[in-house]
């Protein structure tokens, strides 16, 4: 990344001549349709339902060779600490790079995660085998419970619940994250902590919520062998980078797993961090997760722009955000188990993208991230679609499909696949007030035509379509790098390091400030601004 605060061009002439073509001409040009539509492995990435003809989409793309792209990505993947605030390497894709054709991470750093992968292995082929002692764990797991937050939780959680269809049977995954304590108290009302194993997964180790969990969970668990620590101790396994503090806390040296700096939360479920989904799913399908992600990393760092990917998908959300102004983007899977792909892309883009400073100190004067949203469709369809179809503001969308279900049921799935197809084609394509008034047979010609208006819809409203074979260990890990990568090229032309997050520090502060001031006489927490010594003195007096 440089310092120069070179703001991006305005492609001003190709976004007016776009102003006034519509989508519907757009569809009509196949020959910009196929460029538009790219395989990526197991993914087909169309984006001919972007606002992009071949002569604005080669101007952001030429634009972006301008920018030395190739440079900064080869920085990330050879380990240079990109992260300047941090002084930090960047290498999620170290963690991959035993299946990638052509690892570029340093030897060392590819021998202590392939030692890691192997300890893992160890450990979850133990537990499956219901041979935990054998590792220094309690012989029959029933339950797997992973405690953790942000990227300590919303990876494992999305890939657990993506790969329903590959869980080992015998096993159930639980996710524990939020402090709220209604969700301890009913996890603990539903397991028996004789078979449950617990993992703390906490980069740092000092995160409140995951240190409070945990502490209740070891307290459930202790009551459980008559407050014996070794017996309990058995019950868990620590992910952390501070390894020191994991083993203070209480976990024992072997089963603590390492996590490290040159890994940013939000991009570790391919660490011991992703430890739940090998519980879930096996060493196996957690390698083929690797691989698949492995395709992409060699896919960005070997095809031309044309043809890239991620470099595709950044050119679409630079197009959106910087060009059309557009404020947020939907995300939307056809498919029930990516439930949990929304919140995780949040994570991904927004704590990664959502910055308004250089690294050299110097104010981003282009907009960054777009507020990241969304749901399965086709409920979502039943609930906020009518806002995107006729609402003021367009929204851009990205929906997920796959092609081949994991289920017999072939109506169901047609009808899903009809579903998507039908709302980008309908977002598109729009219907005129003539053909609505064609279709207003009643009334007067001004009720009439009073109907047309509200039933027209105006299209011209973009979107992606994301379609994978089937949703498998494999196509999940090459979705999610494909946005990884996406992410990284956006930091790289918004000029922000997308692998810090020092937003995130001052609420926590303020929080730990006000935790023990919460049964203080408020008048007297003069520290504390007026609205929070007011709401401190109403929650006090409606306890
Ligand atoms: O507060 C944000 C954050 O630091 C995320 O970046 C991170 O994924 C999450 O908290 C959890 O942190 P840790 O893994 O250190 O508990």
């Amino acid at each position: 990344m440089d310092s120069k605060h070179t703001r991006l061009p305005s492609f001003e002439a190709h976004a007016s001549r776009l102003a006034s073509t519509h989508l519907r001409q757009l569809l009509a040009d196949e020959a910009r349709g196929d460029r538009l539509r790219r395989r990526v492995g197991p993914i087909l990435l169309d984006l001919s339902r972007q606002k992009l003809d071949t002569a604005a989409l080669d101007a952001v793309g030429e634009y972006i060779e301008s920018t030395h792209w190739q440079a900064a990505r080869d920085a990330m993947f050879s380990g240079e600490h990109i992260n300047t605030s941090e002084d930090r390497a960047v290498l999620h894709t170290a963690l991959r790079s035993g299946a990638s054709r052509h690892p570029v991470a340093p030897a060392d750093v590819r021998k202590e995660v392939e030692a890691t992968l192997q300890r893992m292995e160890k450990i979850v082929g133990a537990v499956h085998r219901g041979e935990g002692e054998t590792v220094g764990l309690i012989p029959q797991v029933t339950d797997v419970v992973n405690i953790g937050i942000g990227g300590s939780d919303l990876g494992p959680r999305l890939a657990v619940h993506a790969l329903e269809q590959f869980h080992v049977k015998g096993i159930r995954s639980h996710f524990l994250t939020n402090v709220d304590g209604h969700a301890a108290y009913n996890l603990m009302n539903q397991l028996d902590p004789r078979h449950t194993l617990v993992i703390l997964v906490s980069k740092t180790f000092t995160t409140q919520e995951t240190l409070l969990n945990g502490g209740v969970f070891r307290d459930w668990i202790l009551r459980a062998h008559d407050g014996d620590e070794r017996a309990a101790s058995k019950h868990f396994l620590a992910v952390s980078s501070n390894v020191e503090a994991a083993e203070k806390w209480g976990v024992p040296a072997a089963q603590v797993l390492p996590m490290w700096d040159f890994v940013g939360g939000r991009y570790s479920l391919w660490s011991a961090v992703g430890a739940a989904i090998a519980f879930s799913v096996g060493m196996d399908n957690f390698r083929q997760m690797l691989a698949g992600a492995a395709e992409v990393d060699d896919h960005f760092r070997s095809a031309p722009w044309q043809e890239n990917g991620p470099v595709l998908l950044a050119i679409a959300e630079l197009w959106n955000r910087n060009v059309l102004k557009r404020t947020s983007r939907a995300v939307v899977p056809y498919v029930d188990s990516l439930v949990d792909l929304p919140s995780y892309l949040q994570q991904l883009e927004m704590e990664s993208l959502g910055k308004h400073v250089h690294p050299d100190g110097g104010i981003v004067e282009d907009s960054t991230v777009p507020v990241v949203w969304g749901s399965i469709g086709t409920n979502a369809q039943h609930a906020y679609f009518q806002a995107l179809h006729q609402g003021t503001d367009i929204v851009p969308l990205e929906f997920i499909g796959i092609v081949k279900p994991a289920h017999p049921l072939v109506k169901n799935h047609a009808a899903l696949l009809s579903n998507l197809l039908a709302q980008a084609a309908a977002l598109a394509l729009g219907k005129t007030f003539d053909e609505a008034l064609a279709e207003a047979k009643s009334g007067t010609d001004e009720q009439r035509r009073a109907l047309a208006e509200q039933r027209t819809f105006e299209g011209d409203r973009p979107s992606t379509v994301l379609m994978l074979d089937s949703l498998t260990p494999y196509s999940l890990g090459a979705l999610i790098a494909l946005y990884e990568h996406k992410v990284f090229l956006l930091g790289h032309l918004w000029r922000i390091n997308a692998f810090d997050q020092w937003g995130v520090e001052l609420g926590k502060a303020i929080a730990s400030q006000i935790l023990p001031s919460l049964d203080a006489n408020p008048d007297a927490l003069t520290q504390f601004d007026s609205a929070t010594r007011a709401l401190i003195k109403a929650i006090q007096s409606r306890k």
